[in-house]
């Protein structure tokens, strides 16, 4: 890993080992150079298969614990979650007027290529009107049929985006992903001969062409409105970010002079069932620093798409794809593992993270349908949304910078994590995340005390601690943020249940210790609890004017009453009939690249020189962001 792929440190950390269990953090006042742009209030995202849909919103019911659960989101931030619908099965789709059902359909005649053929499943003007039901403005990333190549594939494409521009009234339709995963259109019978980043190129610009001319310009929307390349890995492929825009992706479009390209766009996952090569366990997943390891390959990609100029969106991404692992993925250390990947991801100016869901997978952030014999229920991975939300909170001035930690005590080392969040850039928020497992059962649950010494300027106010907690780090139900259960109600609307106010007072000197259990996060935010800051407009607009899924909401969230939007404007949408969507197609997430994963864990020696950075009169040594 060369140095220069490693993440900038928001600020100035100096760590030290003391006693046993301790951990010493030198907390700045300012962002500093490497600190995150601002943060989108509709960042920690998710992806929804487009075979499952149905599932998350409902049919001829809408689904209340979906609709729910984004508001609460969108109440946090100001605006709803930024939502990618697409898949492998966005390759399968195509749309005709006459399908009035409350589900996709598959196709009796299909003509296209492919394993599972590329028109196998049609949907109809219900799969846009149950989109309308996510909270008003919720940005949307619509994904395209790219694997379609019959004679007629361009009117095909074109009467797709038209139903999306015409239907999508209440949201706000943000891009477009023209194909799911290329690089994998040989493995999956959707091409044959020379395919590559090349070939891609072209067939992609030929389709975001027609789109533009046909769809988008007559509508008064821009022409870049697209996110190339969706891969699922590029490694050792001519799909990486510099070969695409090699190949000429970034091209102004056909009369206009803008580009096509509005954001690049790819996929991950922590971990590959079937791909991945080696056995995975939680103690392994909740080393946090595996996923620094991991993530290697994407990190050299997003500074590719920084030399293009273009922001770099995660819109497809989970902990175990493809539909999640029992013990690992539905349980409390993956609440942990979720609020760090937010803010790492944040630190490496990733615009927009979408966690990947379907119906059936146990790595959903929630269960929208009765599965596996249980009601629809919330994960604990939720709540690591929340908690990362109502700590941006909805000023759209958030900015994240990430610590290194040297020498952590010896059964710390790469699990434990610690994050600035700066607000009109000024020290605001401290998160801790102890990620060392330890299970509900264990009677002596171990902690490690964070020595905080932070500048003059906050001596004598108090932090607010806000926990993301549970009994231990194999919990499956049970979690809470900030003393909120969103389990309790059933409906996932939130519930108080726990009043407590901790609170520690900053002394003179600028010190403050916290104790953070072991399988435990806390967010000390100063002067006020978290979670109460009040929404700017004017920073909402400004960031909305380069970032289009920052608009804010303007009429009550919940509500389909109008909201101006950045793309399209608002009506209303909603009723039904009856749902169904069933079949081992709808299941199907995407296949992606995790065997690309560097190795499992590499030791804080085996990257410790990589990461000698000096700031100021600190020197800092070690690594946590980078991957320990
Ligand atoms: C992220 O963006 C900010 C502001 O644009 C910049 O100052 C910082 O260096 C970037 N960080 C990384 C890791 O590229
Ligand atoms: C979101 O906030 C609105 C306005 O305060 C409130 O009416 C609504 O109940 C909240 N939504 C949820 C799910 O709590
Ligand atoms: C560009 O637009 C012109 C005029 O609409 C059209 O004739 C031409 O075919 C377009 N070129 C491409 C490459 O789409
Ligand atoms: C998902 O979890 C349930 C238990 O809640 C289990 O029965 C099922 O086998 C799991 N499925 C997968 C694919 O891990
Ligand atoms: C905690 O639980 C996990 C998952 O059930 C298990 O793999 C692990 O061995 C347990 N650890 C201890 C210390 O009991």
């Amino acid at each position: 890993m060369p140095s220069r792929s490693l993440p900038v440190f928001g600020a100035l950390c100096l760590t030290l080992t003391a006693a046993q269990n301790t951990v010493s953090l030198a907390l700045t006042a300012q962002p500093t150079s490497g600190a995150s742009g601002v943060i989108s209030p509709s960042f920690a995202g998710f992806g929804i298969e487009s075979s499952n849909l149905f599932s998350f919103t409902g049919g001829s019911d809408e689904n209340q614990l979906t609709k729910n659960l984004l508001e609460n989101l969108a109440n946090y931030t100001g605006t709803p979650p930024h939502l990618r619908i697409g898949g492998n099965t966005q390759d399968y789709f195509i749309y005709d007027a006459s399908q009035d059902d409350y589900a996709w359909k598959p196709n009796p005649d299909p003509v296209g290529q492919g394993n599972y053929a590329t028109d196998s499943m049609i949907i109809g003007s219900k799969f846009f009107e149950v989109i309308n039901r996510f909270p008003s403005n919720t940005p949307i990333t619509f994904g395209l049929n790219l694997a379609y190549s019959e004679s007629d594939y361009i009117k095909q494409i074109t009467t797709m985006a038209t139903q999306a521009v015409d239907q999508l009234t209440d949201v706000n339709l943000v891009s477009f992903e023209i194909g799911n995963e290329p690089d994998l259109y040989l493995q999956n019978g959707f091409r044959t001969g020379s395919w590559g980043g090349q070939v891609y190129t072209q067939e992609w610009l030929d389709r975001a062409g027609a789109i533009w001319e046909q769809v988008l310009q007559p509508n008064n929307l821009p022409s870049n409105f697209f996110e190339p390349g969706a891969t699922a890995s590029t490694i050792g492929t001519s799909f990486q970010v510099q070969d695409l825009d090699q190949f000429g992706i970034t091209v102004k479009a056909n009369g206009s002079s803008k580009p096509y390209i509005a954001s690049w766009n790819q996929h991950d996952y922590y971990y590959y069932i079937g791909v991945s090569t080696y056995p995975l366990t939680a103690y392994d997943f909740m080393t946090l620093s595996t996923t620094n390891d991991q993530f290697a390959a994407w990190v050299s990609q997003i500074q590719q798409a920084q030399t293009t100029g273009y922001p770099y969106a995660l819109r497809e991404m989970g902990v175990v794809g493809p539909i999640g692992l029992t013990g690992i993925t539905d349980v409390f250390g993956a609440a942990l593992w979720s609020l760090n990947f937010f803010l790492y991801a944040a630190t490496l100016n990733i615009t927009s993270v979408q966690m990947h869901m379907t119906d059936n997978s146990n790595a959903s952030a929630w269960q929208p349908i009765p599965y596996y014999g249980n009601q629809p229920f919330v994960r604990p991975n939720y709540y690591a949304f929340a908690a990362f939300d109502q700590t941006i909170g909805p000023t759209c001035a958030a900015q994240v910078g990430g610590y290194v930690i040297q020498d952590p005590p010896g059964s710390y080392g790469g699990r434990i994590a610690a994050y600035s969040v700066y607000q009109a850039g000024t020290l605001a928020s401290i998160v801790l995340i102890n990620s060392n497992p330890v299970n509900v059962s264990e009677t002596n649950k171990p902690s490690l005390t964070w020595h905080l010494s932070l500048p003059q300027q906050f001596a004598g106010q108090e932090l607010y601690l806000a926990y993301l907690t549970n009994d231990g780090a194999d919990a499956k139900h049970g979690t809470t943020w900030n003393g909120i259960s969103y389990e309790e109600s059933g409906d996932g609307t939130p519930t108080r249940v726990n009043d407590a106010t901790e609170r520690v007072k900053i002394g003179n000197d600028g010190s403050a210790s916290i104790v953070v259990r072991d399988s435990q996060a806390v967010i000390a935010n100063i002067g006020s609890p978290v979670g109460q800051r009040k929404a700017n407009p004017s920073a909402c607009s400004q960031l909305a004017a380069s970032s289009p899924d920052a608009s804010p909401v303007t009429t009550p969230v919940g509500t389909n009453a109008p909201a101006p939007t950045s793309t399209s404007d608002s009506s209303s949408s909603s009723t039904s009939s009856s749902h169904s969507d069933s079949s081992a197609q709808s299941n199907t997430a995407s296949r992606t690249g995790s065997s690309a994963r560097a190795s499992t864990t590499s030791g804080v020696a085996g990257l410790s020189t990589t990461m000698l950075t000096t700031i100021g009169a600190v020197v800092l040594t070690g690594i946590y962001l980078a991957g320990i």
